[in-house]
């Protein structure tokens, strides 16, 4: 997907500056260099110091993974980031987001927002002069399908014509997985109960964008789902701020379960994957999750080295 004539740097030189809110965000071509250059980090083969750059970190929910992985990546980018939390801010005062986001823009070289609404993250965007990183919304969760599909394309080097199957809600992971995976031509398989399906505006985005004929599809059927798939996935039933239908869901979600049964259907040399955090006995059986198909913690692992490498391109150190 990226030549060695156009080198990484190159092709992703468009990204300085801009905002990551969404997959869509890179093209097929720059998703692509960034995977490349988040191996080429990951092995050392590349090297990068982005000089006291700061990282702001706006987060009104709940993480590990995502908060961790952009302190580090920032330090090991020898920059930095500050907690915006808005319980330690006038954010939770109610100061308003176009104030804050311009003041925020003096002082730091790029946002990460963890959200409920997209449109916030618009907003953001808009009153910010810097890069503002989607770092969670109920719409998207960019940031963790490039680490996804990194963690893929290690186990099977090329990724076009792979299938990605996801199986439970059609939420923000499936509607990330659905647009990148279509821009790196792998097909999308969802396999979700009715009343559960992603976005169709998500889907027809995606189906749009897809690569190299890449099928993006969703049935209510999980074995078909899987069937062949070399990699399987699965999140929560119930996503954050959804607490509340947890026990309406374990009775919708009965047969999604990523079991023994299920990995059973797919590809002999299928791997498993979840973005964390997991309940095991719901999504995912403790057998699959801990079992010899999982790639769950290089996949964690993969956050920090796919969101150093959209780091360097979002604020200009290539
Ligand atoms: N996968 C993920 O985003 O995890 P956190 O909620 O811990 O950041
Ligand atoms: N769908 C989950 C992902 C958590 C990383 C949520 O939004 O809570």
């Amino acid at each position: 997907m990226v030549s060695a004539s156009q080198g990484v740097a190159s092709v992703l030189a468009p990204l300085n500056g801009k905002d990551y809110l969404s997959s869509e965000d890179a093209s097929a071509e720059q998703t692509a260099a960034l995977l490349e250059l988040a191996r080429q980090l990951k092995s050392g083969d590349r090297r990068i110091d982005l000089g006291n750059r700061v990282l702001g970190l706006i987060f009104t929910k709940a993480s590990t993974r995502t908060r961790v992985s952009f302190q580090v990546a920032m330090a090991r980018l020898g920059g930095q980031t500050v907690d915006l939390n808005p319980q330690v801010t006038q954010l939770g005062r109610g100061e308003p987001l176009e104030d804050t986001a311009r003041v925020l823009s003096r002082f730091c070289d790029a946002l990460a927002i963890r959200t409920f609404a997209q449109q916030e993250l618009v907003d953001y965007a808009h009153w910010a002069s810097i890069p503002v990183i989607n770092a969670l919304t109920d719409l998207e969760h960019p940031c963790q399908a490039l680490a996804d599909f990194l963690t893929m394309q290690e186990a099977f080097g090329d990724l076009q014509g792979q299938t990605l199957a996801y199986v439970g809600d059609g939420n923000n992971v499936a509607h990330s997985l659905m647009i990148c995976g279509a821009l790196l031509g792998v097909n999308v398989r969802i396999g979700c109960p009715e009343g559960f399906e992603p976005l169709p505006g998500v889907l027809d985005q995606a189906r749009a964008l897809a690569v190299g004929g890449a099928q993006i599809s969703v049935t209510s059927d999980p074995a078909e789902a899987v069937r062949g798939a070399q990699a399987l996935y699965t999140d929560v039933w119930a996503s954050m701020g959804q607490e509340q239908e947890q026990a309406e869901r374990e009775q919708a979600f009965k047969g999604f379960c990523l079991n023994g049964d299920l990995l059973a259907e797919a590809d002999s040399r299928a791997i498993v994957l979840h973005c964390l955090p997991a309940h095991r006995g719901e999504e995912i059986s403790a057998e699959v999750m801990e079992g010899p198909a999982s790639r769950i913690f290089d996949q964690a692992e993969n956050r920090l080295h796919a969101q150093q490498a959209l780091l360097a391109a979002l604020m200009g150190g290539l």
